[in-house]
């Protein structure tokens, strides 16, 4: 048997001195490298899980191989050899002597559940999956692996895919529903009649925040494309009536508002353009007025946390990139804004709320 791999935590507890020569490595931290190696194989088996069905087929209970085989569609040798695997990583456990349960981890890929990222799972792997083999031009070059592997940027790349979008906005909700949700849960927006959400996709983080705030009106505004998803959404949730989808470019112009909310749109963006963004909300917003970020806050230290993977994500594929509350006021300042408070997520979310407020 193999050494247990060493928790990264405790490799760099013991790691020597920077200004030591480095060790060579023991046996352990070769399993570890070689483990995290394997991510792009272990992302691709999980995708499987998801897209085939097979973890929302296991939702409703144990089944045998061949059952599931039956169900999804799929080859029983496959499905069993990957499903035995996964059991390794915790995400199915074996049933008895030929079938599978899912837990509670696994349960995490199955369709229109709570705390679902099925989707994320499925955008990864078919829009990120493959941009990121030019991931060594990145470092290379500065330019994003999505724009090298495309030959467009990403977004353009996506204005010409339009067969993506559905499940981007439904992964988007995923995540507003997820790991987005703990960080608004028991928040509540500043005060303002009418709240506009930039770049807001299907409207389901704005429909979350006005949800319990019949007083309030609200409005979606995205690229045409993109915004065509909200009406489903905003009449689904029964507030149609009080929420309303506006198509636009926000580096032309944005609705006038009393509060704004950018929910993960700067990160999207370099410097310049993210003042250009800001620049527009503050020509169309009355003095006073007040700004409302919703993003991932880089952490500082040698730490593991979700922000630095999502600074890798947006290192392949956007020119944007995620940002320490400094550059954030910087950024917010640029624009006359003065940041009020930060509200930290809770430790199971990666995101934090910001709050500024047009001064100039
Ligand atoms: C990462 S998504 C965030 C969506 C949503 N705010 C959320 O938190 O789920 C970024 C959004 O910015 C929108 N966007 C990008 N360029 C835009 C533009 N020029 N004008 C308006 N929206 C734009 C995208 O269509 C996308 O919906």
């Amino acid at each position: 048997m193999p050494p247990a791999p060493t928790p990264p935590q405790a490799a760099a507890a013991t790691a020597p001195a920077a200004t030591t020569a480095p060790q060579a490595p023991g046996a352990g931290q070769s399993m570890e490298m070689l483990r995290l190696l394997s991510g792009f194989q272990q992302s691709q088996a999980l995708y499987a899980l998801a897209k085939l069905g097979v973890a929302t087929a296991l939702h409703g209970g144990p089944m045998t191989v061949g059952e599931l085989a039956k169900t999804t569609e799929t080859d029983a040798g496959a499905l069993g050899r990957l499903l035995h695997i996964l059991s390794g990583i915790g995400v199915v456990t074996h049933h008895g002597e030929d079938a599978f349960a899912l837990t509670p981890l696994g349960s995490t890929l199955v369709a229109d559940v709570p705390g679902s990222v099925r989707d994320m799972a499925i955008m990864w792997m078919e829009t990120h999956y493959a941009p990121f083999s030019e991931l060594v031009t990145t470092v290379r070059t500065g330019v994003p692996a999505a724009t090298a592997h495309f030959g467009q940027s990403f977004a353009e790349w996506l204005g010409s895919h339009p067969e993506h979008l559905p499940v981007m906005a439904s992964a988007m909700a995923d995540l507003t529903y997820g790991p987005k949700d703990a960080a608004l849960a028991g928040y509540r927006l500043p005060p303002g009649e009418v709240v506009a959400d930039i770049g807001g996709a299907d409207g389901s983080v704005l429909v979350r925040l006005l949800a319990d705030e019949p007083g309030r009106r609200g409005i979606v505004f995205d690229r045409e494309h993109v915004v065509s998803t909200a009406p489903a959404r905003l009449a689904e949730q029964g507030v149609a009536d009080r929420i309303e989808v506006q198509a636009g470019d926000f580096f032309e112009s944005v609705p006038a508002a009393d509060v704004y909310l950018l929910s993960t749109v700067l990160h999207d963006w370099d410097d310049a353009s993210c003042a250009r963004i800001l620049g527009r909300i503050a020509e169309a917003a009355p003095h006073g007025a007040r700004l409302v970020v919703v993003e991932t806050v880089l952490s500082e230290g040698d730490e593991q946390h979700p922000s630095k993977l999502l600074d890798l994500t947006m290192l392949g594929m956007v020119p944007g990139h995620e940002r320490r509350e400094t550059e954030f006021a910087a950024l917010f300042a640029g624009a006359g804004f003065t940041l009020d408070r930060r509200v930290p997520g809770p430790v199971d979310s990666p995101f934090a709320i910001l709050e500024a407020t047009l001064t100039r």
